[in-house]
């Protein structure tokens, strides 16, 4: 296992996921600026993994003030500075809320004590992260038939998260289990987090891995070769819609036509319970080059028009099961998400 970033008291250590599966590189972000726009650019991607990030960068600014005024300063201004940096993924918003709250618990303490406190709520927070995706893993792979060939979209894997993976947990777990044949990864373009990033975590492990590119899995799904589909997401509303990866919402509908499982795994983090429905998830419009390239070169007319949603939403209607750390929840979502309802709430 290795991970996706790493804490070193002063700076904050990422693998640049923009260059795998080419080239590992390490980049050390040094200011909560420096860790914003890694996630800006997707040094770091995947939302749990966001959250995390953006923790330790709030970090990194507040251990720059000299006194308690400019601390309050500095927080304020990078939590904001934080937020702006990519709006579906809820555990970044959820991640800065917890540091929120530490921050004004210790509000009436020593500069070096609430510096100290902040430092070890990022750190809490990473740990649970891990913590909850050896549970999701758990309860997925209880999903698992024995013999299933299993499709995953983009990454929710180690890379994503502080460690082991949502979506790639519940596959790691059920094919050390014995259950999983082969995983198909789709490339899932414009960034190509499924070609790049998936297949190089399953490699790693051993895990058997196809690639295909996007638009051949209705046709897999037609020929037999497809036992159910798993992915993570961005965020999640309380009636169980979820915002994950551009593509997971035509997968789903393929799924529903070959009567495939269509399955969702994530952390409480992930979902929103402020939202009814997934129709007010904010859904990132990026970068215009992104579609008209692939890695830097260009694959179409210079100024052709594009749309580049990072994120669609899959009506609830097409999600066999949504597996947390909580346990497996069951349409109706309303009323099996309500249960999970408490725990989300910041600590
Ligand atoms: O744009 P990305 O690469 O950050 O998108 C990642 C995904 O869509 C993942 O499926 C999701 O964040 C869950 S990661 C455990």
């Amino acid at each position: 296992m290795w991970p996706s970033l790493e804490w070193k008291g002063d700076k904050l250590v990422l693998i640049d996921q923009r260059l795998l599966p080419q080239k590992e590189v390490y980049l050390e972000c040094q200011s909560g600026e420096e860790v914003a726009q890694a996630i800006e650019k997707m040094v770091i991607r995947g939302a749990p993994a966001i959250g995390v990030a953006a923790a330790y960068g709030v970090i990194l600014e507040v251990k720059q003030s000299p006194d308690k005024a400019t601390l309050q300063q500095n927080f304020a201004r990078i939590v904001q500075r934080l937020r702006q940096t990519r709006p579906t993924a809820r555990n970044l918003f959820w991640a800065l809320e917890r540091m929120e709250k530490t921050f004004k618990d210790l509000l009436s303490l020593s500069l070096r004590e609430i510096i100290t406190g902040l430092e070890r709520e990022a750190s809490t927070l990473e740990e649970e992260d891990l913590a909850r995706n050896m549970k999701i893993g758990e309860y997925g792979a209880s999903l698992i038939p024995p013999s299933s060939t299993v499709l995953t979209h983009c990454n929710a894997g180690a890379l994503a998260t502080a460690g082991y993976g949502t979506a790639l947990g519940v596959i790691r777990t059920a094919y050390f289990q014995g259950k999983i044949d082969r995983v198909y990864a789709t490339e899932t373009r414009p960034i190509l987090q499924g070609a790049r990033l998936t297949c190089w975590e399953l490699v790693k492990e051993g895990i058997p891995v196809t690639l295909i590119t996007d638009n051949m899995a209705g046709w897999l799904m037609n020929q037999g070769k497809i036992s159910l589909v798993i992915t993570g997401a961005d965020r999640i509303a309380r009636n169980g819609d979820t915002a994950n990866k551009i593509g997971t919402y035509s997968l789903a509908v393929l799924a529903r036509e070959h009567q495939l499982p269509f399955y969702i795994a994530a952390p409480l983090s992930t979902f929103d319970f402020s939202l009814n429905s997934g129709q007010k998830i904010p859904i990132e419009e990026r970068d215009p080059r992104e579609v008209r390239e692939i890695n830097g070169h260009p694959i179409s007319l210079q100024d052709i028009p594009v749309e580049n949603p990072a994120f669609d939403v899959t009506p609830a209607a097409y999600i066999t099961a949504i597996i947390s750390d909580r346990g497996i929840a069951y349409p109706p979502y309303e009323e099996s998400l309500r249960l999970w309802l408490t725990e989300e709430t910041p600590k």
